[in-house]
């Protein structure tokens, strides 16, 4: 397909973004231009969300931009991929503006389906059918897509994420995620190294290894079993990775002292964990179908903290869980001043088809009101801020190293003593935003920055 250009764009999660860069470099390799203009584009692909409603809605109200569009387009192709495609399938096809609706399973199909329809105009489904049940067939489709494809289209220059798992089976009973992704499924190690190999030999200097539950990594091999510690420490021996990354990690003491030590013993292995709590009440924790409690959570905490003294958390929360009370909530704002997180995701109950809360017949049972969501949130942001404040401040005055990712969106702060470097924004090894005037070639490289001032998410400096 020669000479056809595409859109795309992707309104969820890393793993989300991660296929949007395996969809892209599919459709390179077929011959397809990208264009970052919808208006140019011949084909637009959407790569969709189900966690929230109000991720699903973003995407139906970009969808009905799209039909007015094809009002003076029809030929241009729309496609919507991805979480929503797999959770709606053709209930979605329906939709006027869509020519294509294709599962995150299904997504080896892509250029095939983008051809079809450019070439017959019409609609397509590929979504999976029994999803909890997938094939070994199927897996080894997948495996084959991602280890061919690589990750040449980085977003972040000298960036890269990698799969190290598919899927989840933690059916956490708000969670539409096991539904639209399958079953938990761990990528064999050798594959994943030799993706990281290859990167590593087109510039990438920091990896970021995806899964949902990715701490809970296990692959058996002959006599061997590998966890998430053997793949960092295979990953930091990769001559040109300089910093290993992995995200998220479900609260659980399987492999955790191992990530631990090898968090504590190689430099390379970045000092930060991403470890969602949900709640601080323990009924809450319970009806969750979260394991474990939140005494237990914060001793977690406390022995990462031990092991590897500099470590930076960061947490998600859930306001507004069916059931939730006053006292609950109190609860959860006690974790969030004891657990000290640098930055948390605060996130209002939002019910999902589908999940375990929706078949046990408590499907629309959404009982704690928006008004007092709202104020929970807030609330929460509040106490979170000020832990956040504190811990940012502790940085002033000292000298920090970045992975600069490129220029700042935020308003220039430091514009009388510039000359003539634009601002720009980097991250440390701890997960720290840092903002400084620099040149623009730094993006991709490392930089060093002294702390001048600080703000709860974001530090500021100068560049050494
Ligand atoms: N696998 C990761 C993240 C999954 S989705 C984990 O288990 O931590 C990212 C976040 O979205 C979750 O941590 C949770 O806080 C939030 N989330 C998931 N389902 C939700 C729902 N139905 N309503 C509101 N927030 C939700
Ligand atoms: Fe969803 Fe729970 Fe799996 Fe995370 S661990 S993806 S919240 S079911
Ligand atoms: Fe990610 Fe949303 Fe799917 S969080 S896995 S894109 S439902």
């Amino acid at each position: 397909m020669k000479g056809k250009r595409v859109h795309i764009k992707s309104f969820g999660c890393q793993m989300n973004k991660l296929d949007t860069a395996l969809v892209t470099s599919a459709l390179r390799k077929a011959g397809f231009s990208l264009t970052g203009s919808e208006k140019e584009a011949d084909v637009v692909l959407i790569n969709t969300c189900s966690v929230r409603e109000h991720a699903e809605q973003r995407v139906l109200s970009h969808l009905g931009h799209l039909k007015h569009i094809k009002k003076t387009r029809p030929d241009m192709v729309v496609g919507v991929i991805g979480c929503m495609a797999q959770r709606l399938g053709d209930k979605l096809l329906e939709h006027e503006a869509v020519n294509i609706v294709c599962g995150p399973a299904q997504i080896p199909r892509i250029t095939e389906l983008v051809t079809k329809a450019l070439q017959e105009k019409a609609k397509s489904l590929a979504v999976t059918e029994k999803i909890r049940k997938t094939t070994e067939k199927q897996n080894q489709t997948l495996e084959k897509f991602e280890s061919a494809y690589g990750i040449e289209d980085e977003q972040i220059p000298g960036q890269a994420f990698v799969r190290a798992m598919r899927g989840c089976n933690n059916f956490c009973a708000y969670c539409i995620v096991p539904y639209v992704r399958g079953p938990a499924v761990c990528r064999p190690p050798q594959a994943i190294i030799e993706q990281i190999k290859k990167l590593a030999d087109q510039g990438v200097k920091q990896v970021t290894l995806l899964g949902q539950t990715v701490n809970s990594y296990k692959y058996r091999s002959g006599q061997r079993t590998y966890c998430l510690a053997d793949l960092l420490v295979m990953a930091s021996d990769i001559k040109g990775i300089e910093w290993v990354k992995f995200v998220t990690s479900y609260p659980s003491e399987e492999f955790f002292d191992q990530i631990l030590q090898v968090m504590a013993d190689s430099p390379k292995v970045c000092n930060y964990l991403h470890l969602p709590a949900q709640s601080g009440s323990d009924k809450i924790l319970r009806a969750m179908n979260r394991r474990y409690s939140s005494r237990w959570y914060l001793e977690l905490l406390d022995k990462a903290r031990a092991v590897v003294p500099d470590i930076a958390i960061a947490g998600d929360f859930i306001v507004g869980f069916p059931g939730e009370s006053q006292d609950d909530f109190a609860a959860t704002v006690e974790m969030v001043k004891k657990a000290r997180y640098k930055n948390c995701f605060i996130f209002k109950y939002s019910p999902r088809p589908g999940t375990r809360l929706w078949r046990a017949g408590k499907g629309l049972e959404d009982d704690v009101g928006a008004e007092v969501k709202q104020k929970r949130n807030i609330e929460l942001l509040a106490v979170q801020e000020k832990v956040s404040d504190e811990l940012s401040r502790a940085f002033l005055g000292k000298e920090v190293k970045v992975l600069v990712e490129g220029l700042s969106k935020k308003p220039h702060l430091n514009a009388a003593d510039s000359g003539d470097n634009p601002q720009l924004v980097g991250r440390t090894a701890t997960d720290y935003i840092v903002v400084f005037n620099g040149p623009e070639s730094l993006a991709g490289r490392f930089a060093k920055a002294k702390i001048t001032r600080t703000s709860p998410l974001t530090l500021f400096g100068e560049l050494i």
